[in-house]
């Protein structure tokens, strides 16, 4: 019993809205390995981009119950999305655990010294004043950003509709095929499956996403409270909301 428990203080909760935040998972595991994971793929209230604040909060508590339930006192939320909208509310509603969250890499646009950037990202997330809090605090003066709300990009992601995907991007590019465009800010987990997509009409952009720093910013919170690591490397368990009900 007793070894039980120890073993879930080291369970680190994930969720997305489907399979974006694996994207994520994979660099959490690459960092930090020596933690057991749960993933929880929420595809059946995909897309959460086009949704209403209230219906998010609904949404997402109704996960972070089913994941506290199993163990999790750290979870990350592997959606900007979800992020953007929600984590503020989340952290008062339950403060007994901690949240990491992902949001636009714009702060990498900045170090990296870009001048010309889209931020893709969902319509929820473009219209977040996080989002805006962001360019904000590091948007370059000599730097133009050009923020772009992907309707149904996520979802034709998710359902694989590679001709949705295509007639999305293609419309992007018209639009901003003359603004020198050298950065792309990924700014929704799923969008990375979509990188050589995306760079087959932005040829010259760099894609910038989240990862790296969602999984190092991790490392840091399981250091400063103190949740220590197992002996050897973690499990991974991955559900999903289309097998499974959230008891
Ligand atoms: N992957 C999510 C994000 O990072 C949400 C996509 C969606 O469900 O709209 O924003």
């Amino acid at each position: 019993m007793l070894y039980l428990k120890k073993e879930s203080d080291k369970m680190i909760g994930v969720f997305d809205s489907g399979i974006g935040g694996l994207t994520i998972l994979d660099e959490l595991i690459k960092i930090n390995p020596n933690y057991n994971y749960i993933y929880y793929g929420d595809s059946k209230n995909n897309p959460y981009g086009e949704k209403s604040e209230e219906e998010l909060m609904n949404i997402t508590s109704n996960i972070v119950e089913y994941l506290k339930s199993k163990g999790c006192k750290l979870i990350v939320i592997a959606c900007n999305t979800a992020t953007t909208r929600c984590m503020k509310k989340l952290r008062v509603k339950y403060n007994d655990l901690i949240f990491v969250g992902t949001v636009p890499a714009i702060k990498v646009a900045y170090d990296k010294e870009y001048k010309n950037t889209l931020v893709m990202a969902t319509p929820a997330t473009i219209e977040s004043e996080r989002t805006e809090e962001l360019i904000r605090d590091y948007k370059r003066d000599d730097q133009n950003i050009y923020l772009v709300p992907c309707y149904g990009l996520a979802n034709a992601i998710e359902n694989k509709r590679e001709k949705d995907i295509d007639n999305i991007l293609k419309e992007i590019y018209e639009e901003y095929k003359d603004n020198n465009i050298d950065s792309i800010v990924l700014g929704c987990t799923h969008y990375p499956y979509i990188k050589k997509e995306i760079n087959s009409y932005f040829k010259d952009a760099e894609l910038l996403d989240g990862a790296n720093g969602v999984a190092r910013e991790v490392k840091r919170q399981l250091e400063l409270n103190g949740i220590k690591e197992l002996g050897s490397k973690g499990t991974v368990k991955i559900i999903n909301s289309n097998d499974s009900i959230l008891t």
